[in-house]
């Protein structure tokens, strides 16, 4: 079983630093391939509960190599920050790798995504306001600087001072914001650089060596489907490819040794930031997922918008994701309803769609069909087989499962280790 991919089927936030954490027992390399430290996973162990942004989830599991591979965005600042918080905790981050190839967040990236939002206003997308949209629009513009930069300082500086010429003009005159000198950029990556060096290889290398010698490498998204810059709800969405296309063009591994493709979906859906959210909740309900769930953000702080489950959603990813599992998180945060909405198919302006609609504006008018399941009343967080759980949330899992077009391998009770109910094997 060489490559596997993991990512998330829905707006993000579906569990997937459990996830990854849970099968970085049993691989040998766990590499983030797409986004940056827009994203934050949440690995509870025992008592210890870790945000990672930057950082693989796999940096938590002793025996594997994490690895930042090209398809990242890295804000050096935050990659040593978030390092040094681990190892103060006592996890050994020594075998982490860095791509060459990887591009770096420049100050000014961060203040263009702080300002462009600004002056969106009403037409925000909601970004994390990390630089992450400004910096991979730079490395499509191809004046984007690179880690490999940094070791020729002459051509570093020639790069960030190709990029402030258009930049400085639109920081001044548009945003009214003072101009970015070359010196400070310079200096500000360089001061990186040497803590740097002995983590960067040519990451794609070591992972074809890796497979060839039938090592496990697990890819780990960041973000989700319907986040993704092609496939997910444009302009609504992040800059990158988070569905499992990205795995492969954000590591250098191709396609044909990808063996699963594991998609983490949450039990209802969530969503932050702008963008259209058919199955949302403005009302009481909407605010007890978002109080069961402890829906709030884990970079931004900011209250996650909730709704129910969407099975259009489900079966859109099996489909642009090639999806062969799902893990089904955060079923216990559904304990308490009468009955559970589930969305089937869409309405718009009286027709009905099965599948997603092929342009944004019908999705943003799509109304939810629901069918409504029973509910369950009982605690389903000490559960530690299906046999455990009540007849209604056993049937929720097999309804959804129906609808969703891939299997169920494991169903999520709580955020520990051990509060993960097994279906069937993922190794
Ligand atoms: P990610 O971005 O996909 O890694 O997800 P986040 O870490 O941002 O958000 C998921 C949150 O749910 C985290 O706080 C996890 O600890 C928590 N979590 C994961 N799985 C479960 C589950 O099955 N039940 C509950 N109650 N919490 C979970
Ligand atoms: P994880 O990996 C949820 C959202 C932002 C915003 C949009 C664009 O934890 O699931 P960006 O800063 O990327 O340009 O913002 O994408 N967003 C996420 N939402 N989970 C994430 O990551 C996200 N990363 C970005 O809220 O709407
Ligand atoms: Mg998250």
């Amino acid at each position: 079983m060489p490559a596997l991919v993991l990512i998330g089927a829905q707006w993000g936030d579906e569990g997937k630093g459990k996830a990854t954490d849970q099968l970085g027992g049993s691989v040998d390399y766990v590499v983030k391939f797409n986004g940056g430290n827009n994203a934050g996973h949440t690995v509870v162990i025992g008592d210890d509960t870790y945000a990672l942004h930057l950082l693989p989830s796999g940096i938590l599991s002793p025996g594997c190599v994490p690895v930042i591979a090209n398809g990242v965005v890295i804000d050096l600042g935050v990659l040593f920050q978030e390092i040094e918080g681990l190892e103060a905790r006592g996890v050994d981050t020594s075998k982490l790798v860095v791509s060459a190839d990887a591009h770096v967040i420049a100050s000014y990236n961060r203040v263009l995504d702080k300002v462009t939002e600004r002056f969106l206003g009403s037409r925000k997308i909601g970004t994390t306001g990390r630089g992450i949209g400004p910096t991979y629009a730079d490395k499509m513009n191809r004046v984007g600087v690179r880690v490999q930069d940094l070791f020729d300082e002459k051509i570093l500086r020639a790069k960030v001072e190709g990029a402030l010429e258009l930049k400085n003009q639109v920081l001044v005159k548009v945003y009214n914001r003072k101009a970015v000198t070359v010196d400070s950029v310079v200096e500000d990556l360089l001061s990186y650089v040497d803590r740097l060096r002995p983590m960067v290889c040519d990451t794609g290398l070591l992972l074809g060596q890796a497979l060839d010698a039938g090592k496990t490498v697990l890819l780990e998204g960041g973000q989700a489907t319907l986040l993704d810059v092609d496939h997910g709800t444009y302009p609504f969405v992040t800059s990158s490819n988070a569905t499992s296309g990205g795995a492969c063009t954000g590591s250098g591994i191709p396609p044909n040794r990808i063996d699963k493709v594991i998609a983490v979906i949450k039990a209802y859906t969530t969503r932050v930031g702008e963008g259209p959210f058919p199955t949302e909740l403005d009302d009481g309900d909407g605010e007890r997922l978002r109080a069961n769930g402890h829906e709030y953000g884990t970079t931004t702080g900011r209250p996650r918008r909730c709704g129910w489950y969407d099975a259009v959603i489900a079966r859109y990813a099996t489909r642009v994701n090639g999806v062969t599992d799902f893990v089904l998180t955060k079923l216990d945060v559904l304990t308490g309803w009468d009955k559970i909405p589930v969305c089937v198919a869409y309405e718009v302006d009286g027709v009905r769609f099965d599948e997603m609609p092929m342009t944004q504006t019908d999705f943003h008018h799509a109304t939810p069909v629901y069918e409504y399941l029973d509910g369950w009343t009982e605690d389903l967080t000490t559960c530690r087989t299906f046999e455990d759980l009540p007849k209604n949330a056993q049937l929720y899992i097999r309804t959804l499962e129906a609808m969703s077009g891939a299997p169920f391998s494991s169903v999520g009770v709580g955020p520990g280790r051990e509060q993960t109910l097994e279906l069937r094997p993922l190794l």
